[in-house]
């Protein structure tokens, strides 16, 4: 198992360019399987999800180029769709496989997905999937771990989200934009990955208005053609980005990403005391002075993301101060609070509240990633720690960073994978 060796305490001063959004990526890929035209995807981050979901594609017949010669385009024809399975051996790998459940009902008639079961950041039930898929007229049975979608052809329907759900609210658009007739999804999730899976889904013909607030209409048609599509830039990515210059006492240019997906984390950071001003089409942050201890509460976009929660727990041991950091999303996220401790970290938990007291001198130590977010704010601490990190199942990172350790090592971090 591959591992990453950290020496920390170097400053990082340089440009990075931020990768194209995974959890943009997943839905477009999936979103191909709605037409037997091809469907060429630009900006696609060559991560392992990423890599999953071609899989999974692969798995039901579909046709998937990733070419060596242009890492950032995938061509997905879905001409016939011989095994519409997503099985059980994919999808306990990568949760979003379910994001193919919608696509395949609504273009095959059937379905049939593995129950995603637990993961270490919660239960992340997809009850609220089904509900959807229910009132758009499939027949769901759930037998053998496995959810089967049945229905001659899906028709419109009020759908009304019982909790904001991202993936959900993407499952419904996509079979709804081949459903009879018009379909109102309320208490939408307003991520900018649902706009741009929106703006995908209207280049392959479909009728979608409203995404990014939460109110979305659906007129159905009964076919889609393919399309060109370029995913929009990783907000996530850029978040853990811009905290790695500011923990570092570095200045990092950031280019190709997208600022205005990132208020919430920016204001954040510069109640901090951190800098941060728009460029261009990038962002340059350094850290203007000691930090302040900020506290934080995980929103629905457009508040504070559950995905920057760990890097900027990683931050808030190094303000001065104490800052409470509260999860709302996920019941169980707080899994590299207990390694930062390890680290020196200052860091107590009760329920869905950490409280961090900084700041803290962390020292370099062997830690074990949990989950992809977790990796990332365990690279963070390491960056700052005095020492030797040697960080441990790094493939929960390379499920959503796009050579991260390449990255950082171009702006002077001093960061090796290891086996
Ligand atoms: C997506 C993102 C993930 C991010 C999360 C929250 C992708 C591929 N992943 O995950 O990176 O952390 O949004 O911003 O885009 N829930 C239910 N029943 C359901 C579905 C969800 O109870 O059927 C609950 C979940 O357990 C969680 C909350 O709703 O507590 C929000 O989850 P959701 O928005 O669905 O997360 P994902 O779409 O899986």
């Amino acid at each position: 198992m591959e591992k990453f060796k950290i020496e920390g305490g170097k400053r990082l001063e340089g440009t990075v360019r931020v990768s194209g959004a995974k959890n943009a990526a997943l839905p477009a890929m999936a979103a191909a399987l709605l037409t037997s035209e091809p469907v060429h995807l630009r900006n696609i981050p060559r991560v392992r999800d990423i890599v999953t979901m071609g899989k999974l594609l692969a798995h039901m017949e579909a046709s998937v180029e990733m070419s060596p010669a242009t890492p950032d385009e995938v061509t997905i024809r879905a001409e016939k769709l011989s095994d519409a399975e997503a099985p059980y051996e994919l999808v306990k790998t990568m949760r979003a496989s379910v994001l193919t459940l919608g696509p395949l009902v609504a273009r095959t008639g059937y379905a049939r997905v593995s129950l995603p079961g637990g993961c270490a950041i919660g239960a992340r039930p997809i009850d609220l999937h089904i509900h959807a898929l229910e009132k758009l007229g499939a027949e769901i049975s759930t037998e053998h771990g496995y959810v089967e979608a049945r229905s001659k052809r899906l028709r419109g329907a009020q759908l009304c989200f019982e909790k904001i759900t991202v993936t959900g609210t993407e499952n419904a658009m996509m079979a709804a934009a081949l459903a009879e007739g018009e379909t109102l999804i309320e208490n939408a999730a307003r991520e900018p990955e649902i706009s741009d899976l929106a703006e995908m889904l209207n280049a392959m013909g479909a009728r979608v208005e409203g995404a990014g607030t939460s109110t979305v209409r659906i007129r159905g048609v009964e076919k889609l053609h393919g399309a060109t599509h370029t995913v929009i830039p990783d907000r996530i990515e850029a978040g853990t980005l811009l905290v790695a210059g500011a923990i570092t006492g570095g200045e990092l240019l950031l280019t190709h990403c997208e600022p205005k997906h990132l208020t919430a984390v920016i204001d954040k950071l510069a109640q901090a005391g951190i800098v941060i001003r728009a460029e261009g089409n990038g962002l340059r942050v350094h850290n203007g002075g000691p930090l302040t201890a900020v506290d934080v509460t995980t929103e629905e976009y457009p508040g504070f993301a559950t995905d920057m929660q760990a890097q900027y727990m990683a931050l808030m041991t190094q303000a001065e101060g104490t800052s409470a950091i509260t999860e709302t999303i996920f019941e169980n996220r707080f899994l590299h609070a207990q390694e930062m401790v390890r680290m020196g970290a200052q860091i107590t938990v009760e329920g869905r509240r950490a409280v961090v007291r900084g700041p803290a001198r962390l020292s370099g130590a062997h830690v074990q990633a949990s989950d992809l977010r977790a990796s990332a704010s365990l690279v963070l601490a390491a960056l700052v720690a005095q020492g030797e990190t040697i960080i441990e199942r790094v493939y929960h990172l390379d499920r959503g960073y796009e050579r991260l350790e390449e990255k950082l090592g171009a702006v002077g971090a001093k960061i090796e994978r290891v086996r």
